[in-house]
């Protein structure tokens, strides 16, 4: 049976990737590698839409390199490479965009949130256009599944449709691929908003975990993270939405059932918890911080880990995109 093409993508937004992407995202890419044929891209062009001082993003996007590597995405098993890397990803987007409604693309709800957040001013067109964008990540490789976290599910269904809206009205070029979201694992929240994701764009950071800061703060954080009435460790998402993401967390790192988990703290309070869940994150999370400063050591080397990955990536970008190309009635260059 041949392995199944499986496509991923991460923004480079931040300096640090936190424990929502960690546990939600990359950990499944991980995995993934074994058995698939497996492609991963920092999707450098959607960070654009977010206006970042140019010497910040290209720290951030080697860092997200780095970050993969260390967190045991070998280059040697999948194709890792950096979108902007890939022409040929802007040049599908744009004849996606000619098939997609205006009205499909303003129904997305990321863009209603982010527009929402940042008001008229800050909403350029790149972030109403970003699923097309997306879609053109994902239609390019002729994935069959896109390991995301939940909230990723609308756009990967943009994508299925945009794909078989080409495929019926032109040819079948593309594959149409699958969303794969691992419901255990799929949302890890804010540990001071645990009704809420854990995300980048919070308020504020001390309910966010990053993989990259220091054992002291990130025990500081669980040890202030907002608990829930009561005092029993049980797992129940509307009443203990607080001890459930920890008891969620917990339970990714140390492989436990949740029952497992209850069972160990039956009696115990709170406090002690809180320090366990804590001490089990840093552990799991220092190798990858020492790894991946290493590697930022030799911003060249780590270029160069990832420079098979983009000829293999834009190889397979351009065969697509010249049948969509010739399939449009576009002239080839001859
Ligand atoms: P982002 O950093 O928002 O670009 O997300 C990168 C990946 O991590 C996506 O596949 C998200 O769905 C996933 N992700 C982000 N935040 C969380 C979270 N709090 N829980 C689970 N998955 C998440
Ligand atoms: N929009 C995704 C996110 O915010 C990132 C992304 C871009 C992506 N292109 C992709 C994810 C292609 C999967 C496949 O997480």
């Amino acid at each position: 049976m041949s392995k199944k093409r499986v496509l991923s993508g991460i923004q480079p937004t931040h300096n640090s990737f936190h424990l929502g992407n960690y546990l939600g995202a990359i950990k499944q890419w991980v995995e993934l590698q074994k058995d698939n044929d497996t492609f991963y891209c920092v999707v450098d062009l959607h960070a654009l839409t977010i206006e970042t001082d140019p010497k910040l993003l290209e720290n951030r996007t080697l860092l997200s390199v780095a970050q993969l590597i260390a967190i045991g995405i070998d280059p040697k098993l999948c194709t890792l490479f950096i979108q902007s890397h890939v022409p040929a990803h802007n040049q599908l987007a744009w004849v996606l965009e000619c098939i997609t409604g205006f009205g499909e693309a303003g129904r997305m709800t990321q863009f209603k949130d982010k527009s929402q957040k940042g008001g008229a001013d800050r909403t350029n067109v790149g972030l109403f256009t970003y699923p097309i964008l997306q879609a053109a990540d994902i239609l390019l490789y002729q994935a069959d599944f896109v390991p995301v976290g939940e909230d990723q599910r609308q756009h990967v269904e943009l994508t299925r449709d945009l794909g078989q809206r080409f495929n019926n009205k032109y040819k079948e070029v593309f594959n149409i691929p699958q969303p794969q979201i691992i419901k255990s694992l799929a949302k890890i929240n804010d540990l001071q908003d645990p009704n809420s994701k854990m995300s980048k764009s919070a308020a504020s950071m001390t309910g966010v975990v990053e993989l990259l800061e220091s054992a002291d703060t990130i025990i500081k954080k669980f040890k202030s993270s907002v608990t829930d009435a009561g005092k029993e460790i049980k797992f129940n998402e509307k009443e203990k939405p607080g001890i459930s993401n920890l008891i969620t967390i917990h339970s990714a790192f140390s492989g436990k059932s949740i029952n497992d988990i209850e069972n160990e703290f039956a009696g115990k309070g709170y406090g002690d918890f809180k320090l366990q869940v804590a001490e089990i994150v840093v552990e799991a999370l220092n190798p990858i911080r020492t790894r991946t400063l290493e590697l930022m050591d030799d911003k060249a080397e780590l270029l160069n880990m990832i420079k098979l990955g983009s000829e293999k990536a834009n190889l397979i970008a351009e065969k697509t995109l010249s049948e969509v190309y010739s399939a449009l009635g576009l002239i080839a260059k001859g």
